[in-house]
């Protein structure tokens, strides 16, 4: 089968097939992934969290960044390669394309992520104009734990929803081709994936996003953290590659994420 690209996620959003997605941070992980028809996997700063053991992903640097990203880049034949830049290293236009250049040439990923909307507008039109994809993610954003103080739902408020889907838009037309929205009420996710041609992929976003992503261990029940909007789909399978089979089952059918994974406007 053919590597999936850019396009054909666009493609996807446009016949309503939903795309699904996952975190891996190694080979073994992201092979199961790629087999199972994971069609884009995010090795992302979450790693922080799930491989080094911290409480937020500011300590993780790019170096860490660029070496699981080469981990995950040689067993993913078919999916596409998505890497987080991490915190800090994106703060001007020039050191995102440094920092996008190892992800790419060093890590083997082809596309680059970064949190953030309309302050970060002037470092994705100069990635996009350098022809370097990337992601954009809304929401609630983990980088900036030390200015929110909690991981918590976002845009639950009109004015800050209002602000969320200026900055979806804003974010497309500087050139981002994905979106991905964390942890807002479903009502604003659905609302942010009709107003942008680009797909939104959803962790926490309910179920009208193009797409969806876990935290590879959250979905498999390893991690410590009970969170609403995950799903342990190891219980009830009978091993990993099963688990990783009906999540995207889940995904494709539109099935997963359910009310009771979801958060809305006016409680969940
Ligand atoms: O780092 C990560 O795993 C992420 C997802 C939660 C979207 O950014
Ligand atoms: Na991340």
């Amino acid at each position: 089968t053919d590597p999936v690209t850019l396009p054909d996620l666009l493609a996807m959003k446009q016949r309503g097939e939903k795309i699904a997605s996952l975190t891996a941070y190694d080979a073994s992980s992201a092979a199961l992934q790629d087999e199972a028809g994971v069609e884009l996997i995010l090795v992302g700063d979450s790693l922080g969290n799930v491989i080094q053991g911290q409480p937020t992903t500011s300590s993780v640097t790019l170096d860490h960044m660029v070496y699981h990203t080469a981990c995950v880049q040689r067993a993913a034949r078919r999916a596409l390669v998505l890497a987080d830049l991490p915190f800090l290293s994106y703060c001007t236009p020039e050191q995102a394309v440094r920092s996008a250049a190892r992800l790419i040439r060093e890590g083997g990923a082809q596309m680059v992520k970064l949190e953030g909307g309309r302050e970060r507008l002037g470092v994705v039109r100069f990635l996009a104009e350098q022809n370097v994809p990337v992601c954009g993610h809304l929401g609630l954003q983990p980088q900036a734990i030390h200015r929110l103080g909690r991981y918590a739902l976002q845009g639950r408020d009109a004015e800050s929803a209002t602000r969320m889907i200026e900055d979806a838009c804003l974010l497309a037309e500087a050139g981002a081709m994905l979106l991905v929205l964390e942890c807002i009420p479903w009502e604003l996710a659905q609302e942010i994936t009709a107003a942008v041609e680009i797909p939104t992929i959803g962790i926490g976003a309910g179920r009208h996003c193009d797409g969806q992503v876990l935290v590879w261990q959250d979905m498999l029940g390893m991690s410590a953290r009970r969170l609403r909007f995950c799903k342990d789909f190891l219980a009830g399978n009978a091993g990993v590659r099963e688990a990783v089979s009906a999540y995207v089952r889940e995904v494709k059918a539109g099935t997963f994420p359910g009310d009771e994974h979801s958060f809305g406007r006016d409680g969940p």
